[in-house]
């Protein structure tokens, strides 16, 4: 067996080796052929779901015709699933076609073949199934319970923390890292809080700059987020069953409203420190490659007496990821880090159960055990990480100004 001091300094050049630092122009070309790629994977969806069907197909030509005769209405149903890929994909091209222009100061130029036909990976075809789903848990009316039990506890907090009889609560700024399709920060916006999204991945950004800015007329759009899932469904038509979006006007926001969303790795964009009031986490710190990187940039950026709301489970995304650092904590560990940094966990509940892009219909459902806390950053710091005793009520400090991430959003 290796030798304990051996081992360490090995592993530490392993992922070195991996994760290399690129040089600028080297890192922008990466960006812009990451960006085309996602851009293709949106007009690849069609292609992969027809192959989806003619495999179907293929399988259901392939029994014997007493057995064909036995099932009437399956070809059918594949003919219902091919058209509404059809429309989904009306949608995806308009999503698109909105994303190709939507930052700011950031140009991704022309593809460098426009020509060439692409494929995409099965990773990302599930990221894109995934971002489709995505839609009904945040815009549409079948996500409500869904975001009654993820965010509306969330809400609750930072309303009983920050009370708009207490406070001027467009003076108080919550930072909501990982906002997939923005919902949770949109909705602390609408209740009068000065409140930023953050998110890094291209699939959630082309997808939340749509549904934002350019979608007005309630339930006004179409999109069939379940015919991906040939399993577990007891009705045939359960496969087809559409949902509409937006279930609220994305832009009903009263005019004065400070909420933005900032494109990028939250590590990277929120170095600024004690900048927040409230960072607000929702199924996010399990994204990480090492959640104490996370819990260091929260630390940082919160102002002395600022607090972070955190709900979620701990499904740790590079958990078996070849060649990516993956530190698989549990909470208790997480927990116990949290103290010795000095937080005080006001809140703590051990037990929530939600689900994410749940499908109501299916016979597979998973629920989520999550936890919540709320955890203050205490706002006299002192070195061994105790409590100071005055600090639990004590106001937001006055909100300092916004650090304006390079992928600000249009
Ligand atoms: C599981 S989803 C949760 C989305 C949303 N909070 C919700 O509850 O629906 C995690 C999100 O975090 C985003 N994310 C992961 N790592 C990130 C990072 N380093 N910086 C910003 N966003 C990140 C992912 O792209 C994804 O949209």
């Amino acid at each position: 067996m290796a030798e304990p001091t051996a081992a360490e300094p090995q592993s530490k050049a392993y992922f070195q080796k991996e994760r290399r630092k690129y040089t600028p122009e080297e890192e922008t070309k990466l960006e812009r052929q990451h960006f085309w790629r996602i851009i293709d994977a949106f007009r690849f969806y069609r292609f992969h779901v027809q192959e989806q069907v003619k495999r179907a197909e293929r399988q259901f030509h392939s029994l014997s015709q007493r057995h064909k005769r036995l099932l009437p209405g399956v070809i059918s149903n594949l003919d219902r699933v091919r058209r509404c890929a059809e429309h989904n994909q009306e949608v995806l091209d308009a999503i698109v076609h909105n994303g190709l222009h939507m930052f700011e100061n950031v140009e991704y130029g022309e593809r460098e073949d426009p020509r060439k036909a692409r494929t995409s990976s099965t990773f990302d075809m599930d990221k894109l199934k995934s971002t489709i789903k995505q839609f009904v848990r945040d815009w549409s009316e079948a996500g409500q319970p869904e975001r009654d039990s993820c965010y509306k506890p969330i809400i609750q907090e930072i309303q009983r923390l920050f009370p708009s009889d207490q406070y001027d609560v467009s003076k108080v700024s919550v930072l909501v890292p990982g906002a997939g399709l923005g919902r949770l920060a949109w909705e602390i916006a609408r209740l009068g809080y000065a409140c930023q999204g953050n998110e890094w991945s291209f699939f959630m950004l082309f997808s939340s700059n749509f549904v934002l800015n350019r979608c007005e007329e309630e339930n006004a759009l179409t999109l069939y987020p379940w015919i991906h899932q040939f399993s577990n469904n007891k009705k045939s038509s359960d496969q087809t069953r559409p949902i509409r979006f937006p279930d609220v006007n994305p832009q009903s926001l009263p005019l004065n409203t400070d909420f933005s969303m900032v494109a990028g790795d939250f590590m990277e964009v929120y170095s600024e420190s004690e900048c927040w009031d409230c960072v607000a986490t929702c199924f996010f710190i399990d994204t990480a490659n090492n959640v104490l990187e996370y819990v260091d940039t929260i630390w940082n950026i919160l102002k002395p007496g600022g607090v972070w709301i955190n709900l979620g489970p701990l499904l740790y995304h590079f958990e078996n990821i070849a060649n990516e650092l993956s530190i698989e904590l549990s909470y208790e560990d997480i927990r116990t880090a949290m103290i010795k940094y000095g937080f005080l966990i006001e809140v703590e509940k051990e037990s929530m159960q939600t689900t994410y892009t749940e499908n109501e219909c299916s016979m597979l459902r998973y629920v989520y055990d999550c936890v919540f806390f709320v955890a203050r950053k205490p706002s006299e710091l002192q070195f061994n990480g105790q409590e100071d005793e005055h600090q639990h009520n004590s106001p937001p400090a006055a909100k300092s100004s916004r650090r304006e991430g390079s992928n600000r959003l249009t």
